[in-house]
């Protein structure tokens, strides 16, 4: 029997329901929700990527201020105004987008967002809290694959976890989450040998590498949870993610389609985390 389509849109809409009810009341308590969205450069995915963040913003009543930098800002530039952006009380959140020009060193922005401001959760300070198992702010994308997990109920104690690809922004935080969650968990990626022998072990399979169609239906476990992280676009113009879908489902219990499933829960956390950051704002 075909697996069942997880509908990410919808789960993402009743975060968003309960995110616009605590923006409300924060409002009452004369508190305004701000984040800043930086963009350096003229990247067409992170142009649209960026509107899709400020629009979300917009439609829970988070103050959104788009940044948008020329690709020649220079690290120094970015820096500083990443300096600003700490000093503003009304700015609780800071999302610089990735990739930034090749010329800035992407480690050293991350490092200069506060820890408290960091709502993409790539801050070394957070990334470690995540990892000996005190979460703080956490990135989106893998935040937002468990919020799918959860919010349909699906055990993950004692599961066995499989992540395909091992990247900062996804695998690695995605593993870590997972294991917070008594998974059992492993890791696969470009060196990976026999990977589809591991692949079919698991109950829940996270792929984020960035390859299109890349697991097919042999490598699924039958009834396996599958998410898809992968957003590709192929030559034709069609959005497709790492799983080949059609031959997937017809193995899975559950899966994610590409659109619709996992990114909509991205931009959800986002807003989730610029809520969360309001806690961490110096009185
Ligand atoms: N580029 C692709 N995904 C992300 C993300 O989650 N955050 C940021 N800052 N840049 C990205």
């Amino acid at each position: 029997m075909p697996g069942q389509v997880i509908d990410g849109k919808a789960i993402a809409l009743k975060l968003r329901e309960a995110i616009m009810e605590r923006v409300k009341a924060l409002k009452s308590q004369g508190i305004l929700p701000g984040l800043a969205v930086v963009l350096v450069g003229e990247d067409p995915a992170s142009q649209v990527y960026v509107g899709h963040k400020a629009k979300a913003c917009q439609e829970v009543g988070i103050k959104s201020e788009v940044m948008k930098l020329p690709a020649s800002t220079s690290e120094a530039e970015l820096l500083a105004l990443v300096e600003k952006l700490n000093a503003r009380p009304d700015i609780h959140g800071i999302l610089v987008q990735l990739p930034l020009p090749k010329h800035i060193h992407e480690e050293k922005i991350i490092l200069a967002i506060s820890p408290d401001k960091d709502v993409d959760g790539f801050h070394p300070l957070n990334m470690g809290q995540l990892f000996i198992g005190s979460p703080r702010l956490v990135p989106c994308t893998p935040y937002g694959c468990l919020k799918i997990l959860q919010e349909l109920g699906l055990d993950i104690a004692g599961k066995q976890a499989v992540v395909v690809g091992r990247s900062n922004i996804v695998g690695k935080p995605m593993a870590a989450l997972l294991l917070q969650e008594h998974a059992t968990v492993t890791i696969c990626h470009s060196r990976t040998r026999n990977l589809s022998e591991i692949t079919k072990t698991a109950d829940i399979l996270v792929v984020a590498v960035g390859k299109p169609n890349f697991i097919t239906g042999e490598m699924v476990k039958p009834g396996a949870v599958v998410l898809d992280v992968g957003i590709n676009r192929l030559p034709t113009g069609k959005l497709v993610g790492d799983v080949d879908f059609s031959s997937a489902a017809e193995v899975a219990g559950w899966i994610t389609p590409v659109p619709g499933g996992v990114g909509p829960m991205t931009i959800t956390m986002l807003l989730f985390n610029t809520l969360e950051a309001i806690n961490y704002a110096r009185k």
